[in-house]
This record gives C-alpha cells, structure tokens and sequence, in this order.
C-alpha cells in the first residue's frame, strides 16, 4: 500500500480547526527524522489504531540550544521528514515557524525543569531542559494529544516531561519507545550524521559501555558503574561528560548495593565537536540475560 502523505500545518488555528474522532498521539520532534523517529510514528499509530489520529511535530526549538550549540547548523529536512512520518502512518505534520511557537518573541514566563533538570545533561547545559519543557508544554496545548511518545534514548528529558505532566496536570499518557541502535550499537541521533568515520568508530565506545555495565549488573550497581567506566577510560578519541547510575524517577544518583528496582545507566560524552548520549534501562536485583 503506497503510504499517504500528511497534511502539513504550520499554524495553531490549522490545529484547533483538525477534526478528529478517535485517539490523537503527538511524536514531538525536531526533524532530521531517522528510524528512531520512525518507531515512535509506528508506535503511535498502532496505539490509537486506523480510527486515530497521530500527529507529528517538526521544530527546532531554540530555546534548548545554549550558547556555541548547533542550533544553526541542526539539520532541517522537511521535505524528507514527511516521506518517513507518512511512510509510518502519520496524518499531519505541523512544522510552525519560530513566530507561531514564540509570537510574543522569546518567552518570558518559561516551564522550570528544577533540580532534576540541573543534574547530567542539565549541568552540562544549563538552561537546556527549561526549553524542553517550555516547547514540550506549548506543543502539548497546541495538540492536545490523548498520549505522546517519548524516546528512552533522551532519558532525562522523557523522565522531566514525566514529571512535569504530572506536577503540572496534564491529561496527557506519556509512553517511553526503546532506542533504536545501528547494527553495530550506536544508538541512532539526528547528530550522528555530523560524526567523521574515525568519531563514529570512536563513538562506539558508548553502547560498549553500556553493554558491559549490564553484564555487570548481576554484581550489584557498583560494579556496574565500574564496568561501563572502564570501558570509557580506556577508550581513545573520546571526551567523556559522565557515566552515571541513577533513579529514573528523579535522576539522583544510585548509592549503595541495597537499591531495588529500575535504575537508568546513562553515558555522555564528545566525539570531536559532537556530543554524543546514551543509555540503558536496568533492574536491581539483575533478572533476564544482558546484551
Ligand atoms: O527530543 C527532541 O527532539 C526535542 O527535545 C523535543 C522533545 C522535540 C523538544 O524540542
């Protein structure tokens, strides 16, 4: 079956004007859609099924870049973006400009990530994740979603937006979609395509960090941390930010053996000028066999 091509919207009343019957999911994005973003889109519309509607939002939000980020070099695909959302079964894209999103210019009045967002990705960018939650939260009122899909890759923005949701009464269902990986474990990002071959290659030490703090996670979250830190320093060509063993409620870091349920293993680090983000879900005591 050739895939339909989505209505493509770029303002707010073309939103409030979108009749729909069943379930509306919304995938925010900021385009340069890969198959990462493609298993969101399938997510959503298996949801809400053929009498639903999925929604997908394409803006580069500035807000979330700091000072000296690629805000003006993020890659802006559009007409591409749309070939895969309709490929996966989406039925509008909006893609509004700056000014439908800020038209009061930037914003004043902004969502607060709070300590959560000061931790991990928020100190290493500060002011990053109040612009998530400020476009997340204006993207939420403009789609009024029955449910939004979130990537676990972006685990700390997807545990903010959790939180949020709930702190700010949102009647919105947040669903996680695991990572998507290339073959070799490098997990997929808009950003990847700015990776040289040997910063790639370099790269690759992220996913194998991972997979060795799970195979370690039968020994307690000590070892498991040690584990994916191992493999880190001994990687060359690589600028490490963190490696980190937290609760994926709060993103507070996991201390001691005794802790006892889900916990999020999360590494960050540089490959030449791009920074590159992984983790993976974990559970103590350790149960199923590792990667
Ligand atoms: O994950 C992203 O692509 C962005 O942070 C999001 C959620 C679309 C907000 O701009």
């Amino acid at each position: 079956m050739t895939p339909a091509t989505p209505q493509v919207l770029a303002t707010a009343a073309g939103l409030r004007a979108l009749p729909h019957t069943g379930e509306r999911a919304v995938v925010m994005t900021m385009g340069a859609l890969h198959e990462g973003h493609a298993a969101l889109v399938r997510a959503a519309r298996e949801r809400v099924g053929p009498g639903g509607q999925v929604v997908v939002t394409v803006f580069v939000n500035p807000l979330q870049f700091g000072a000296g980020e690629d805000l003006d070099r993020y890659p802006r695909t559009l007409e591409a973006d749309l070939l895969v959302a309709g490929k996966e079964g989406a039925d509008v894209i909006f893609a509004p400009s700056g000014d439908e999103v800020y038209p009061g210019g930037e914003p004043q009045v902004r969502v607060a990530a709070g300590p959560m967002g000061t931790v991990l990705e928020g100190a290493v960018r500060p002011g990053h994740f109040d612009g998530v939650l400020t476009v997340v939260a204006k993207m939420l009122h403009l789609t009024a979603p029955d449910v939004a899909f979130f990537g676990q890759k972006d685990a700390q923005q997807l545990a903010l937006v959790r939180r949020m949701v709930r702190d700010l009464n949102f009647p919105t269902e947040i669903v996680a979609v695991p990572t998507v990986r290339e073959d070799d474990g490098l997990a997929l990002s808009s950003r990847n395509r700015y990776l040289s071959p040997r910063e790639r290659e370099d790269g690759l030490a992220l996913s194998r960090a991972l997979a060795a703090g799970e195979r370690a996670a039968d020994r307690g979250p000590a070892a498991t941390l040690h584990a994916a830190r191992a493999v880190l320093e001994e990687a060359g060509g690589l600028d490490v930010d963190y490696a980190a063993l937290v609760d994926p409620a709060s993103f507070t870091a996991i201390e001691g053996e005794t802790w006892e349920g889900e916990a999020v293993l999360a590494v960050a680090a540089r490959a030449g000028t791009t920074r590159l983000i992984d983790n993976v879900p974990l559970r103590f005591p350790a149960t199923g066999s590792p990667r």
